[in-house]
């Protein structure tokens, strides 16, 4: 039997198998955030095909937390009832479905909105960044709060797990980096004080919730003196004591121009999950140019991973998991009704 194919726990929840659909922006929605009929019928398709694990796209803690006017978003009471939409329509079709919570910090692109950031430094001084707010001390417990509050909305609404983005230079990600983050207190300067807010929303989510909490990083943002794989193996250890059950290891993304980034190959950063997933002791969901079942099945059984994402391949074929399943010779996985189109 495949590794890929076979149940997979996050915390005390059971996925049918390890594969994921990683978060992918839609842009997709109203002003008010709320998802549509679009997006539970895009979500609804991957549960239909098979996805063990649904990880829905960035959405905002706060509306000045949004990328762009379309994100999706949590931010207020209102959102609960749209976001039941997604989780039924998933767990209808036997899929498990988190939500991933975000801040888009200093690369927020709306006009109504405002960045906001760890330090005044833009991501770019192309359109349409602009110099974010640092935020001050009493801003940073709202930003921890509003993260509370999204998460217990999503428990409401039925998700069984929430991820946090601190991943490709939104706002968590930004506090991690000394090249975006120059702050002299104590969300500044050591390596402890930089990883502190992302330390800090795990476990206040952690603790709000107690549902299993996925955290995303960027294992590495590719500059000489950025931040690297050494750290977020530090950083992974720190979020294991603050209660993340699993690390999604991704890369890049806080800087507009990199200085050591590699050629983006197959599994090409498969090898930071690895990592983290030996050396923080916790487990890890691998992500990146990762598109065969073989593919994933060849990482779980290296010990790269625990769970593995697939990301534009679900956007390409909704039934990746049903054609592993055909792959594998494990046909009994595919719906009854679907058998006779395998
Ligand atoms: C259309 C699109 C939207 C994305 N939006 C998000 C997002 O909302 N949050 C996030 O953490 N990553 C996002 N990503 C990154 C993906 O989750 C994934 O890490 C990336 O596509 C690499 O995996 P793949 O090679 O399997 O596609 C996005 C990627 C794509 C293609």
């Amino acid at each position: 039997m495949s590794l890929l194919l076979q149940e997979g726990t996050i915390g005390n929840v059971t996925l049918k198998n390890r594969i994921v659909m990683p978060p992918m922006c839609m842009y997709h929605a109203d002003k008010d955030g709320h998802p549509n009929a679009f997006h539970v019928l895009h979500y609804g398709s991957k549960a239909l095909g098979g996805v063990g694990l649904i990880i829905v796209e960035a959405t905002a803690v706060e509306s000045r937390g949004r990328i762009s006017e379309n994100d999706l978003g949590i931010w207020s009471d209102e959102h609960i009832a749209s976001h039941r939409t997604l989780t039924a329509i998933c767990h209808d079709n036997g899929a498990k479905i988190a939500v991933q919570l975000a801040h888009a910090g200093r690369k927020c692109e709306c006009d109504s909105e405002f960045p906001v950031a760890p330090s005044a430094i833009a991501f770019s001084t192309e359109a349409p960044y602009r110099i974010p707010l640092m935020l001050t001390l009493e801003e940073i417990e709202g930003i921890k709060d509003s993260f509370v509050r999204a998460a217990l909305r999503a428990k409401e609404a039925g998700y069984d797990m929430v991820e946090i983005h601190g991943a490709h230079g939104y706002l968590l990600c930004e506090f991690l980096s000394p090249l975006s983050n120059q702050r002299t207190d104590r969300y500044g300067g050591t390596l402890e004080n930089r990883c502190r807010l992302l330390v800090e929303v795990t476990q206040a989510v952690k603790e709000a919730i107690n549902l299993p909490v996925i955290v995303r990083i960027s294992a590495e943002e590719w500059m000489k003196e950025g931040w690297n794989i050494e750290d977020s193996i530090a950083l992974s250890k720190a979020l294991k004591t603050a209660g993340a059950d699993v690390i999604h290891v991704s890369a890049g993304g806080n800087q507009a121009v990199t200085q050591t980034q590699p050629p983006i190959v197959p599994l090409y950063q498969a090898e930071y999950a690895k990592r983290i997933r030996q050396e923080g002791s916790i487990p890890t969901i691998a992500v990146g140019l990762i598109t065969t079942p073989a593919e994933g099945e060849a990482l779980l059984i290296g010990g790269v991973c625990d769970f593995v994402a697939y990301g534009r391949s679900l956007l390409r074929n909704p039934n990746l998991a049903l054609a592993a399943a055909k792959e594998f010779h494990e046909t009994d996985k595919i719906p009854a009704s679907f058998r006779r189109g395998f």
